[in-house]
Formats: structure tokens, C-alpha cells, sequence
């Protein structure tokens, strides 16, 4: 379903409590969002951890646009256009990696330092002098903004981009994950789990922050008495889904906090400040103790704070299980997702591995809970190919939200992330290019 021209009003298409299903099958509206969304708005990048020494890189893409992020000998990280200064080629091919010196495009072997500079051009003098091999353009082109939070990457490709900035609860929750390292920092180094959807990106972003759907979702997750297993070290089991009457009330306690932007988050879940336990958590403990006083390391410890938060459009990061997410769209009904395990550094390494583990079984592609996820991503595109009604709703929780944080806060099965993140949504289609 196309609007056939390029005039969409995509005001029309959010009001207060809900979207129009255009916006989940539209290809125009895709196409715009990666003009409007994903290659202007400050999007996530990398983590400065996985491109630590001069050389070093990871290729994404910014909306349609591939991009390196590479660390240049300056020890800053660029963010380049992945595109030949010669003829266009992909110059560089892996997913990450050290380049040395320099990138070289395999087509005729121009090659281009890790600030995107041109370094090289075989046979130079094939080129009159009225080439001026300098210009930018025959580099790789740079993002002209990038902007780092405790490592955190974030780049725009709008020149005109307002600075960076994250609400200050937004902060708080890359603050909280790197307490929990007992060096004070968090590294991502523990490889990369894959998964793509047939639905769109926006379905995926909803989810995050929908507490609504887990008990009837993930209801083969948990046992007869509605609690889900263990999701992390130290943990005897997982959370209560169903609450004593077999409902999901207690989700609400879990409340939502957004932000102007899309940002929020949601949590802790309910049981999730119960005391753990066990030799690795011991070792874990003792570790943040020997950088931390004892009552430090214990409102470190007790500091829940959120379970997933949403840095929208594109990452989000669930402290619970400990890993980033970030999302790419490939087309109006085709999603990539990646998950990358937070390693926390000076933690016991048997702390991380059994985090990977868990992670297996909750967010990798064939695990037990994201897989149900992707399901219902799947019915949603489905679904909103039907013609028979137009609108998806969204206005569940509106009558109980209440400014709070410099946001707003409403009850945890509540649908005000969706909306929060539909008003950014209208908010960056709305301007034109
Ligand atoms: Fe890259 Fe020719 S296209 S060197
Ligand atoms: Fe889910």
C-alpha cells in the first residue's frame, strides 16, 4: 500500500491515542522515515569499547547510508560514508575489524586514512592537475556530528543537527550500568547475537517498553505458578508474571517514565531487587568492593532503577539481563535486531559467560522469549494489511499519566512509550528536508 507521491501527511496519521496503519505498511513512508528519522536524528552507532586502538572499526548503516566507525590515530572515532571517493564502491566489507594505516578500496586501490581523508591514489598522475585530490569528496565522507556518552556513540547526518543531548534520567541509565562494573566502565566485546523479523521497525521499538503483552506472549515461558525461570547470576528464579490472583497488576507497579524525543523507560520488574546469591555473585560483589565502600556497593547493588530504557530511535539497553539492543530497518515489513551482551568490566569473567548463556536463552533467534516477540511482530504487519479497520490503539494508561522527572509517568502496563514515541515520530516526519 503506497501513497504514490511524495505529499504524505503524517500529521494525520498520529493523533493523541493512536497511529494509522499506513505507518507500519507505507514504503513511501518507510523511505521517508529513513530520510526524516534514521539520517538526520542523533542515531546510536558503536560502543567506543569495540574500536579501542588506532586502526580499529565496525561497519553499520545509518538509515540506507553504510558507514564505518573507525578510531583514527587522533584517538577520536569517525564516522564515515562507506562509499569510494573514486567510483563509489563499498570500501570496506567486514563487520569489524583493524585496518592499519588505512582503508583501501579493493576496486582500483584508492585508499583513505581512519579520519576519512584520502591518502592515496595509484598512478596519480593519471589525473590532470585541475583535480584537486584533497576535496573532501574523494575521501570518505565524514558524518559531520558524533558525540560519545561513557562510550555510548551516537552520530548525525544532518549538518544542521541540534547538539547531543539525553534527558538527564536518560543519562542516569548508562550511569547505572557502568556502576555495576566493578571498574567503573563496560566494554562490548562479547560477540553479537543476529536476528531479522518480517514486520517493521516500529513494532520492535513499541515492544520494548510494552509490559502489557508478557503474560500472554511469553505465557509458555513460566511455570503453573506464573513465575518466569532465572535471567541472571545469583538469581533463584525469574519474575512473577501472574500475580497471587492470576492477573498482571503488579506489571503496573513496574511504571513507564518518557521523555520529549521518544527516550523512556520502564521498571524495575517486579521481584527483580530480590537478594542474590551464589560463589561467582560472591566474587562479583567482592570485586565492586575493592573499588567501592561497602555502602556504596550496596545501593549499587540495590539500584534497579529501570528494566529496559529506549534511546529512540534505534538502541535501547535492558539492565536486568545486561545488553544493548539496536534495531535496523531494511524495508516497510524487513527488521534487523542486534543484541550485544554488556561485559562488565573487572567483574569475574564466569559472570559474563553465564550472562551469554542466559542470553541464549532469552534473546538470541532461537530463544524462548524473543522468539514469541517476533512472532506477534510478524501478525502486527500482517494484521495491518487488512483494510477492514484503519487505526492501531494506543490509549491504554492515558487517563493516569502525570508529569514527573521533567517527563511523564504512567502505570507499567500502560501504552505511554508508544505514544511518547509516536509524537517524536510526527515531530521528526513532520520537517521537511
Ligand atoms: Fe574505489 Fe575505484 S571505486 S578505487
Ligand atoms: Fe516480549
Amino acid at each position: 500500500m503506497s501513497s504514490g507521491n511524495g505529499n504524505i501527511d503524517v500529521g494525520g496519521l498520529v493523533k493523541e491515542d493512536r497511529v494509522h496503519r499506513r505507518v507500519f505498511v507505507d514504503p513511501d513512508i518507510f523511505e521517508l522515515e529513513m530520510q526524516r528519522i534514521f539520517e538526520r536524528a542523533w542515531v546510536y552507532v558503536c560502543h567506543a569499547s569495540q574500536i579501542p586502538e588506532p586502526g580499529d572499526y565496525v561497519t553499520t548503516v545509518m538509515g540506507r547510508q553504510p558507514v564505518i566507525c573507525a578510531r583514527h590515530k587522533d584517538g577520536q572515532v569517525y564516522v564515515l560514508h562507506n562509499r569510494c571517493g573514486h567510483r563509489g564502491a563499498i570500501v570496506c566489507n567486514r563487520e569489524t575489524g583493524n585496518t592499519g594505516k588505512w582503508f583501501r578500496c579493493p576496486y582500483h586501490g584508492w585508499s583513505f586514512e581512519t579520519n576519512g581523508d584520502l591518502h592515496a591514489v595509484p598512478v596519480r598522475q593519471g589525473y590532470g592537475n585541475d583535480y584537486d585530490l584533497g576535496a573532501e569528496t574523494f575521501g570518505l565522507v565524514r558524518a559531520p556530528h558524533v558525540a560519545e556518552y561513557k562510550g555510548f556513540t551516537f552520530a548525525s547526518l544532518d549538518p544542521n543537527a541540534p547538539p547531543f543531548e539525553l534527558p538527564e534520567q536518560m543519562r542516569r541509565c548508562i550511569d547505572v550500568v557502568c556502576e555495576r562494573a566493578p571498574a567503573g566502565e563496560i566494554e562490548v566485546t562479547g560477540g553479537v547475537h543476529k536476528y531479522e523479523f518480517h514486520g517493521n521497525w516500529k513494532a520492535q521499538v513499541e515492544n520494548i517498553l510494552d509490559h502489557y503483552h508478557p503474560a500472554f506472549s511469553h505465557e509458555s515461558t513460566t511455570t503453573e505458578s506464573g513465575v518466569q525461570f532465572a535471567r541472571r547470576e545469583g538469581e533463584e528464579s525469574g519474575t512473577a508474571i501472574f500475580d497471587a490472583q492470576g492477573g498482571i497488576s503488579e506489571w503496573d507497579k513496574a511504571e513507564i517514565v518518557t521523555f520529549a524525543g521518544g527516550h523512556g523507560y520502564q521498571g524495575p520488574m517486579p521481584g527483580a531487587d530480590k537478594a542474590r546469591s551464589g560463589p561467582v555473585f560472591d566474587a562479583y560483589e567482592k570485586a565492586l568492593l575493592e573499588n567501592n565502600s561497602p555502602e556504596r556497593v550496596e545501593e549499587i547493588l540495590a539500584s534497579e532503577f529501570y528494566h529496559n530504557a529506549v534511546f529512540y530511535p534505534n538502541m535501547f539497553i535492558q539492565l536486568r539481563a545486561l545488553f544493548i539492543r539496536v534495531i535496523r530497518p531494511i524495508a516497510v515489513d524487513h527488521t534487523e535486531v542486534r543484541i550485544y551482551p554488556i561485559k562488565l568490566k573487572g567483574a569475574p569473567e564466569e559472570m559474563f559467560h553465564k550472562q551469554i548463556q542466559f542470553l541464549n536463552i532469552t534473546h538470541s533467534a532461537g530463544s524462548l522469549i524473543q522468539t514469541d516477540d517476533m512472532e506477534m511482530f510478524r501478525r502486527v504487519q500482517g494484521g495491518l494489511q487488512n483494510s477492514g479497520a484503519d487505526w492501531v490503539v494506543l490509549g491504554r494508561g492515558r487517563h493516569m499519566e502525570r508529569p514527573d522527572l521533567g517527563g511523564t509517568r504512567a502505570p507499567g502496563t500502560s501504552e505511554l512509550s508508544m505514544r511518547a514515541q509516536y509524537a517524536a515520530w510526527r515531530k521528526y516526519m513532520s520537517v521537511p528536508a
